[in-house]
């Protein structure tokens, strides 16, 4: 059984490329992350691919944010194709619209709470209420837990504090911002290992450039998969 804790991000420009990586991963990769950037590359034709000829699971990360009635329509919509993980903003009215659109199908409604890429300068500027990043981080996270999302996306640093609410048991934290030990970091600033993240909590770590832009991807997944079964990634209590 190939270990599902490990999604690996697609930022690929199309499908020919998403299929290539897939191919050079071969049966040990079984859960793929598409975003944006592939949706006009072919992202939801590579996803139906992968999820119906080669069974493997599938997280869209659309990000998606719109009033309900559209929100709901499109995850209606989305929710036809059989993927695994669908991403929307973690506003109320967002996640139980989502909640909505994604009934009687089993895709998981995950909230995205505040973009890791922004600081409180940012949210300042976009008027969002004072207080420290990660309280509201862990405030958002709760909130969009309460309305019906089945789990949250968060930096494994959030992952423990989200871990901690009571509304998070039974829910899913999924994390990137993962670098195994060594590798380039990229423009993502606060990272940890994949076995600190499943520590902190995370059921899941999303891991894209250190896999995908590698000479050999294969070998760079096969060691993550490694470090995941090493006796650091067990989360306690779980
Ligand atoms: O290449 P890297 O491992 O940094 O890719 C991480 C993936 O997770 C990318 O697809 C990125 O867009 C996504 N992501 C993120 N941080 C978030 C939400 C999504 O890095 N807060």
């Amino acid at each position: 059984m190939p270990d599902d804790r490990l999604i690996v991000a697609m930022d690929l420009p199309n499908v020919v490329a998403g299929l290539e990586l897939a191919a050079a991963l071969g049966d040990s990769v079984s859960f793929y992350k598409i975003g944006l950037g592939m949706l006009t590359g072919g992202g939801l034709a590579l996803a139906n691919e992968l999820k119906q000829d080669q069974g493997k699971r599938i997280f869209l990360d659309m990000k998606l944010f719109d009033i309900g009635a559209t929100v709901e329509a499109a995850v209606r919509g989305i929710a036809q194709f059989d993927l695994d993980f669908l991403t929307v903003h973690g506003d109320p009215h967002v996640v139980r619209a989502a909640r909505e659109g994604a009934a009687g199908s089993d895709m998981k409604i995950l909230a995205v709470t505040i973009l890791t890429s922004l600081d409180r300068g940012d949210l300042d500027a976009s008027c969002m209420k004072a207080g420290d990043l990660t309280d509201l981080v862990q405030e958002r996270a709760g909130i969009a837990l309460m309305n019906g999302a089945d789990g949250v996306i968060a930096s494994p640093q959030e992952a423990a504090l989200i871990r901690a609410l009571p509304e998070s048991a039974g829910k899913l934290i999924v994390t990137p911002g993962v670098r195994p030990v060594g590798a380039d970091l990229g423009d993502q600033k606060r990272v940890m290992t994949p076995a600190q993240a499943i520590a902190n909590g995370a059921d899941h770590v999303v891991v894209g450039r250190p896999i995908w832009q590698m000479a050999d991807p294969k070998a760079a997944a096969d060691s993550i998969l490694r470090e995941l079964l090493s006796p650091q990634a067990t989360a306690p209590n779980r």
